[in-house]
């Protein structure tokens, strides 16, 4: 397969300012610069690859770096974790990878342990823009004991512990990829893209948000318009919150960042602000968005989907719609996309 290569890592922050002699001024020409990469063969492929990788026969890859994704005051911890894959096993921005972590299945003595997925949370060039690394973005499980509320070490969750745990240099076994429900449509570079995430559901979105922001990608030329939900317990909890930022400073004709932050803002109700309430505060919107072609993803908790969906219902009924039809018909159109776990 042919390598990608950076030919120029030039992306900067929106902070990267000029000072002139009246004062400070954005380097609009710098600051707009994305990072052109050495197109794929991935690029010109009709179909994403699927399933390269087996659990009978994974592929094993190297951990490049993990890094607390969270600041100090988030409840429990996300990590950002770069694979290197060597090229060997790409991808399609919306996937997700298969990991099994190492030790005994505890179900089934003798066999390895079962597969966990991971959205991918880069775009197909990685983190590094050669073709060669993925991201994903974990978040360690952790088991309180619900009578005492203490932290049970001995239950915690295997795999994300083991990837939260990794060390540079450490080999993974992997699968995949896998997905393509998560995918990026890119037939109308000019649509509309509604993602609404929980968590660590924001990975997809970060993939497709540097492909279409970030990356100089000669074959899809993103003029559409973006729109992230993202739902965390804080801003502690915020996840890429700086490129997601910059996006804002750079393209604010092209993406719009909305936060449901449930442990520091609370909803009209005085309950705490999830990722539903905002999308209710902007259900006209969305709704024109939908009825216009608009693509909506969900990724991210089960939970929030039930909530999701009365918000929903609830808006069409508004409205007169039914949102049994509506529903329907944004599924038969493609435009409906739900992975959540
Ligand atoms: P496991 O060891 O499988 O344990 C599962 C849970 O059971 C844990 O919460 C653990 O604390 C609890 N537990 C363990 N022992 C006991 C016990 N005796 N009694 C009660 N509870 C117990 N996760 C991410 O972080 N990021 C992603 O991007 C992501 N993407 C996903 C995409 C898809 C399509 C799917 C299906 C899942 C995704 N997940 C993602 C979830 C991920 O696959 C794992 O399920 C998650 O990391 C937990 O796996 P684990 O091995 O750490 O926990
Ligand atoms: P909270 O935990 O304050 O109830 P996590 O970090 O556990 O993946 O959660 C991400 C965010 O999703 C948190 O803000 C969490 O809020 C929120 N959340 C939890 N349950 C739901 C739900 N049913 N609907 C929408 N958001 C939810």
């Amino acid at each position: 397969m042919a390598t990608a290569a950076a030919s120029q890592v030039a992306f900067s922050a929106p902070s990267d300012r000029a000072v002139s002699g009246s004062g400070i001024q954005v380097r609009q020409q710098s600051s707009k610069s994305k990072v052109s990469v050495a197109p794929l063969d991935l690029e010109s492929a009709k179909e994403p690859p699927l399933n390269t990788y087996k659990p009978k026969g994974p592929y094993t890859a190297t951990i490049v770096s993990v890094e607390r994704a969270v600041g100090p005051n988030a409840p429990g911890e996300t990590c950002h974790v770069v694979i290197d894959h060597g090229g060997n096993v790409p991808y399609w921005e919306g996937q997700s990878y298969g990991i099994i972590p190492p030790g005994e299945n505890p179900k089934k003595p003798g066999n390895p342990q079962n597969v966990r997925l991971y959205s991918i949370a880069s775009t197909r060039y990685g983190d590094s823009f050669d073709g060669k690394t993925a991201s994903l973005c974990v978040r360690r499980a952790v088991y309180y004991d619900p009578e005492t509320g203490k932290e049970d070490p001995s239950k915690n969750g295997v795999c994300s512990n083991f990837l939260c745990n990794s060390k540079p240099g450490d080999k993974i076994q992997m699968t995949g990829p896998s997905g393509k429900i998560m995918l990026l449509p890119e037939t109308d570079p000019n649509a509309t893209h509604i993602m609404i995430a929980t968590g660590t559901g924001v990975a997809p979105y970060r993939g497709y948000l540097r492909r279409m922001f970030m990356e100089d990608v000669p074959n899809f030329r993103f003029g559409g318009l973006a729109w992230l939900f993202l739902g965390v317990a804080n801003s502690d909890s915020l996840l890429y919150d700086e490129e997601f930022t910059s996006y804002l400073k750079q393209y604010p004709d092209n993406f719009r960042f909305d936060k449901a932050l449930s442990r520091e803002q609370k909803n009209k109700s005085g309950s705490k602000m999830y990722v539903q309430d905002k999308i209710e505060e902007y259900s006209d919107e969305i709704f024109k968005l939908l009825d216009g072609g608009a693509h909506i993803y969900f990724c991210g908790l089960k939970g929030m989907m039930p909530g999701i969906q009365d918000t929903l219902k609830k808006v069409a009924e508004q409205r007169g719609e039914s949102w049994d039809q509506k529903l329907s018909q944004l599924k038969k159109n493609k435009q409906w996309h739900v992975e959540v776990y």
